[in-house]
Parts: C-alpha cells; structure tokens; sequence
C-alpha cells in the first residue's frame, strides 16, 4: 500500500492541476508526508474547505502580479508607527507584494510536481485573497490586524517548506535531464529573490503588529550586539550538547567606544544571524575534537570579537573546527549545499534550522544581512579555521532589495530574444557554409531557396536547415558528403 502512495499523490497533482481557479492544496498526506513534520496546513488548506470567498482566479492573481511593489528604506518602514496609516499602506502593498510571490512561485519549472512548493503556494493564495477581501471590504483596524496575524502563522514554516520542497524539485530536475550544477543554479536564483520578498513582507508584518503592543515597534534604537552574540552563543550550545560530548565555549570582547556598542536594529534578525554561524561554528569545531582529538584535550573557544567605530560595527566570529577546503568555498552559499549526514528533524518552534541539515543556514543569513544594511563574509583556512565577518552600518540608506516578478518576467523574455538571435545567427551561419561546401553543386537559384527554407523552417520554430543533406533544391544535384 506504502508504494502505491507516491502514485496516488501524482495523480491527485494532476487532478488539481485541472482546476481553472488558484485552489491548488498541500497534498500532504502523514504517511507519505513530503513537507516537513511540523506544517499543520493538510486540513486546513484542502480546497474543499475553503470557502469559496477565498478562491481566487489566475487572472486577479496576475492582475496584481503586473503592478510593481515600492520597495522602502528600513528606516521608514521602523518609523511606521500609527496603526491606521501602515494598515491603508498594508491594504495596497501586501496584495501587490504576495500576488508577485505566487507569480513568481508559479513560473518555477516542474513546480507542480513539488507538494511541499504547491502547498507554499497554496498558503500565499489563502493570504492574498484574505488580504485583499480585508482590504476591499473596509475592514476595520482590529479585523486587519487579526488578518495580518493569521497571514503571519500560516507562514511561519514556509522557509522549510521551501527548502523540503525545493530539494525534491532538485531531484525531479535531475531527472529530467538537466545537469546538477544548472538544477542548483536555477533554485538558488530562485531561492535568493524569493526568500527576499519573504523578508520583506514578514518586516513589514511584524512592524504592524507590533504597534499593538507595547514595544510600539521591532526595532531597538539600542540593540546590543555583543549581548545578543552571548544569548546566541548560549542556544547554539545547548543544542550542540544534545549531539557531542564536548562543546566549546563561546567569549565575547568588544573593541570601541562605550557609547559606539549599540546601534538601532531588529534584535530578531541579528539574533537569527549570528545563531546560524555560531550553530556552524560550534559543530565544526565539537566535531573536529571528536573526531581529531583526545578527549582530555581541551575544547578551542569560539572567539567573537565586537569592534565599532560612529558608522559601523563589525563583528568577527572565529572559530578553530578545521575550516572549509578551498574547493568548497564557494559551494558553502548554495541553498543546496551541506555537509550534514543523518536525518534532520525539522519539528523546532523558529524559523532556524536545527544545529545543521538543510544547507541554507549561510544564504539566508547573508540575505538578511544585506536586507538589514549590512554584508556578511567567510574567510576559512583549511585544515585550521574559519571567520565569519559580519559588518553592520548604523544607518542604511538602502531601499529593499524588491525583486519583482514584473522584472523578473522582462528579464525572462530578453533571455528568450537572447537565446532566438543566438539561434538565428548560427542558422545564417550554416547557410554559409553549406553555400561554401556546395559551391560547385548549388545554383544561385537554388541558394535563394535554400535562403528561403531556412527562413521558413525558423517561422516554424525548427532550428535545423531541412536543406542541409539534400543537394541544390534547384538543379536536384547531390552534395556528396566530404
Ligand atoms: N565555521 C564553519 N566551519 C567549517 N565548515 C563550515 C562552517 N560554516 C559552514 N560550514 C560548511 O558549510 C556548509 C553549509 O553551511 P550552512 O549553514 O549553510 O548549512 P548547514 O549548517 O549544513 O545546514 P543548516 O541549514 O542547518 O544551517 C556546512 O554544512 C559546513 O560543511
Ligand atoms: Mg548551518
């Protein structure tokens, strides 16, 4: 029965791929559970139970997809702080914001065969037709508010829906004929402009719910980092000690003035960063004592070094766990890329990864780094260790990095005239040469044929000249072949 379930689930693909209106599901099922254990979505995103106000058609989906979001500084969005002006920004921007990521989504190749992806999608559907009823009804400030709150927790594993998701479309590729290394490339172009627009929809999100409460905002005008880097510090280990037996310390120094250790932040996403490299750090270097050491030998510390001056912070997290080979340097920022073996359990509350798994710890942190203004950078010494440099600005003038799948769908097509004059030219090309092999046997009638037949067979969408083994169209002569 187990084996017949992978087919089951082919064909309910391809009975929901029949549906004219955006009611695509997850089609998970708990024995044959393709996204991760945690997603609650299998009830609650059947189509059947949707009520029929929230399915949406392609073509309202598309007619916002064409609109292009306004990307902002993050300083305005933190400076947002009357709940009445963000939710009429929120009413315009969302639907815009999430109709681009379903766009987006959609267009992915052989995305319909992921149930992880279309359950993903099914979620943004669910939200942008509920954001835009909300918004289309006049809801009121409490109705919004509850409806940016659902938007929020349905979302809230949808990076790891992603990555179940694209690591199955990953194989699927694969299959299909396409090289690893092009299958790769393809998803973390892909990964890297969607998972930004996620950033900035959950920035823009919990901006908003946040002035419900007291903090009256997400950002810290005094956001510590070498605090944060110690509580970061203290997770990563804890997790760590649930694997190895011995597990390094984590020290902190700073290097500045006292007045330049703080600097305005979302802790949130800082946090999320620095637990990520100190996650990697910290199991690099428990397993180079494992695996390298004696076991009364003792644990190198993982060194964290603050320093600020009146327009950056940096920090530098050093460790000692054998760094990465140079080969390897690279690879380290694909989504697809980790050296964890074993199972993963992907069952943790947050958003970040259990101590290693996915491979994505990296590319999402250097994302966030660069949404909030900063940039992050690796420096590995093989066989010894590894820095991670994080640079902060204390006051970003970037706007959003707002990939629109408008952009996305002109950079598309000139790909395509791209790949059509490529076509067109080594089509000319080949008359030439034929024309040259066959000087002797073609007629100037006949080369005008041969011209006209290449034209032809290019109208047609054929790439190959017809012409090319048959002799002079005009006085029937053969070529030999040479
Ligand atoms: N400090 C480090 N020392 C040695 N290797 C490292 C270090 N940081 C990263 N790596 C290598 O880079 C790979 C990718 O790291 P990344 O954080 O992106 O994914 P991961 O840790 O494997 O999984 P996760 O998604 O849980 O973070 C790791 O598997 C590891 O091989
Ligand atoms: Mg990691």
């Amino acid at each position: 029965m187990l084996s017949m379930l992978p087919a089951l689930c082919r064909a309910r693909v391809r009975g929901l791929r029949r549906l004219s209106t955006w009611q695509v599901a997850c089609l998970q099922t708990n024995a044959d559970h393709p996204c991760v254990d945690s997603c609650p979505c299998f009830n609650e995103n059947q189509p059947a139970s949707w009520p029929a106000e929230f399915r949406v058609s392609e073509e309202v989906v598309n007619r916002y997809a064409s609109r292009q979001p306004n990307p902002l500084r993050m300083e305005e969005v933190l400076q947002m702080k009357d709940p009445e002006e963000t939710a009429k920004m929120l009413m315009t921007e969302m639907p815009v914001r999430l109709a681009n990521r379903i766009a987006h989504l959609s267009h992915l190749d052989m995305m319909e065969s992921c149930p992880a992806l279309l359950c993903a999608r099914a979620r943004l559907v669910r939200s942008f037709a509920e954001v835009v009823r909300a918004a289309d009804s006049g809801a009121s400030l409490e109705e919004f508010a509850n409806t940016i709150r659902a938007v929020k927790e349905r979302h809230k594993h949808q990076v790891k829906r992603l990555t179940v998701g694209t690591h199955h479309l990953k194989r699927l590729l694969i299959q299909s004929g396409k090289s690893a290394d092009e299958a790769i490339e393809g998803i973390d172009q892909f990964l890297d402009r969607f998972v930004l627009s996620r950033i900035g929809i959950e920035m823009l999100n919990s901006q908003y719910l946040s002035l419900f409460t007291q903090s009256r905002g997400i950002a810290d005008p005094n956001c510590d980092p070498c605090a944060l880097a110690r509580k970061a510090g203290a997770i990563a280990r804890k997790i760590a000690a649930e694997e190895f037996e011995a597990v390094p310390e984590v020290q902190v120094s700073f290097f500045g003035k006292r007045d330049a250790r703080t600097l305005p932040l979302v802790p949130s996403y800082l946090l999320y960063i620095l637990l990520e490299l100190l996650k990697n750090s910290v199991r690099a270097v428990a397993e180079n004592h494992r695996d390298n050491k004696s076991k009364e030998a003792p644990v190198d510390p993982i060194v964290i070094r603050v320093a600020s001056d009146e327009a950056q912070v940096v920090l530098d997290i050093f460790d000692r766990g054998g760094g990465i080979p140079f080969e390897l340097q690279q690879k380290v920022w694909s989504y697809m890329y980790s050296t964890r073996r074993g199972p993963v359990s992907a069952d943790r509350e947050d958003e970040a990864t259990p101590l290693a798994g996915f491979g994505v710890g990296l590319p999402l942190s250097r994302l966030y780094a660069e949404y909030i203004g900063g940039s992050l950078q690796l420096i590995s010494m093989p066989n010894f260790g590894t820095h991670a440099f994080l640079f902060l600005e204390r006051c970003s003038t970037r706007k959003e990095g707002m990939p629109t799948y408008v952009n996305w769908l002109r950079k598309r097509h000139l790909l395509e005239e791209l790949v059509e004059l490529e076509v067109r030219k080594r089509a000319a090309a080949e008359i030439e040469d034929y024309a040259e092999a066959g000087s002797e046997f073609v007629c100037r009638t006949g080369l005008t044929a041969i011209k006209q037949m290449t034209v032809t067979n290019l109208a047609r969408g054929q790439l190959h000249l017809e012409a090319n083994s048959l002799g002079c169209p005009c006085c029937k002569m053969r070529i030999s072949p040479s």
